[in-house]
């Protein structure tokens, strides 16, 4: 619904990696955030596709299919196409352009103390990571904000020191390529019109981060929830699997019987309900652990039955979209030129910026 409002909104710009089908962690940790900022701002969701490729470059084989697979739990999860652009990084090709004239600017040392960067680099070590792709990796995300002049971007605690050096980058293209006085606006009127100062004075704005609230997801081995841990519960697994997943899940170690009474606040299966459970179930656990009122099996059934239902909608779209792969294809290829437009709107000023031509 573009209206005159819309050019007024705040815009929101968030990314994740094509790592296949998305878990609960995924969704409660970003997607599930998403859904709800749609609507308030102008909202940019993208998968990073060129991001896998700085890890998975010497076997990219399973990139496209992991891209379609994210995009599909994209829509599934609630991202609307009427109220948000959702789009593949790959197909906005000004990202590429704009990475490469960043790393014009950027110092090495910048890229070589991000503390993800030799955390991934002891990390990963089945992989040859010494490459310039894999150093430049905060540097393609910060195009990726920059390029849509981003006010803010959603991302979990994991991802604040790559909003940091974004936002040094833009301090430092905006020291080198002031806009020119001339540049300024001609009237108040058009300078009340900018939404922020920022955006008559910079060509590049600083973003900001917009925390998202993470509550604690465990896997069903206790740990955090995650692909590399095999203890994931997807967003697409049907019923009788997230029940078969849950059943062995790990629960208040100190809970060997099933007369022993047991504390919730030490118990992984408790954090789930806490999350996805309704205030009364999770009083009824409460009184049921401690008091050996109930058994493990029986929460477990509790959590499943949550877990489900919240998971049902969730599942009602995917099979919508899973059966006409052209509507999503024309929805991602839509969503590209909406985020080409404005990433070239971007680019036309950082040419000029630059000296380049456009
Ligand atoms: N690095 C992010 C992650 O691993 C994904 C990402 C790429 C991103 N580009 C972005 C997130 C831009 C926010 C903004 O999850
Ligand atoms: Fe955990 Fe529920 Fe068992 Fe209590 S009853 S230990 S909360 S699984």
């Amino acid at each position: 619904m573009p209206n005159s409002t819309t050019e007024q909104r705040k815009r929101v710009l968030s990314g994740m990696r094509p790592t296949g089908k998305l878990h609960l962690g995924n969704y409660m940790g970003a997607l599930y955030n998403w859904v709800r900022l749609q609507r308030e701002y102008e909202c940019y969701f993208f998968v990073a596709d060129l991001h896998a490729l700085t890890t998975d470059y010497a076997d990219p084989s399973l990139i496209a299919e992991n891209t379609r697979e994210v995009a599909l739990d994209f829509l599934a999860g609630g991202l609307d196409p009427e109220q948000c652009v959702v789009f593949v990084q790959s197909d906005v090709k000004q990202h590429t352009e704009l990475h490469l004239y960043l790393s014009m600017i950027t110092p090495l040392g910048w890229l070589e103390r991000v503390p993800t960067y030799k955390e991934q680099m002891e990390n990963l070590t089945t992989k040859d990571l010494h490459t310039y792709g894999f150093l430049g990796y905060p540097l393609l995300q910060s195009a990726d904000i920059l390029i849509y002049q981003a006010d803010f971007v959603p991302v979990g605690q994991d991802q604040v020191a790559h909003v940091e050096i974004t936002r040094e980058i833009a301090r430092r293209f905006n020291q080198f390529y002031p806009k020119k006085y001339s540049d300024y606006p001609k009237s108040v009127g058009e300078i009340l019109k900018a939404r922020i100062a920022h955006e008559f004075m910079y060509v590049l704005p600083e973003p900001q981060v917009l925390l998202t609230p993470s509550p604690k997801l465990p896997g069903t081995d206790g740990r955090k929830m995650s692909k590399s841990y095999g203890n994931t519960i997807l967003l697409s697994d049907p019923e009788p699997v997230i029940r078969q997943k849950l059943k062995p899940m790990v629960t208040d170690p100190a809970r060997i019987r099933r007369n022993d009474p047991g504390n919730p606040e030490v118990c992984p299966v408790f954090d789930l309900h806490k999350v996805f459970s309704s205030a009364e179930t999770q009083q009824k656990v409460r009184e049921g652990c401690t008091t050996a009122g109930i058994g493990c099996i029986e929460c477990k059934g509790w959590l499943a039955d949550a877990v489900v239902a919240e998971l049902a909608p969730i599942q009602e779209r995917r099979q919508k979209y899973e059966s006409k792969p052209a509507l999503v294809e024309e929805i991602l290829e839509a969503g590209a030129v909406r985020a080409a437009k404005r990433a070239e709107k971007t680019m036309v000023e950082v040419r000029a910026a630059m000296g380049l031509s456009n």
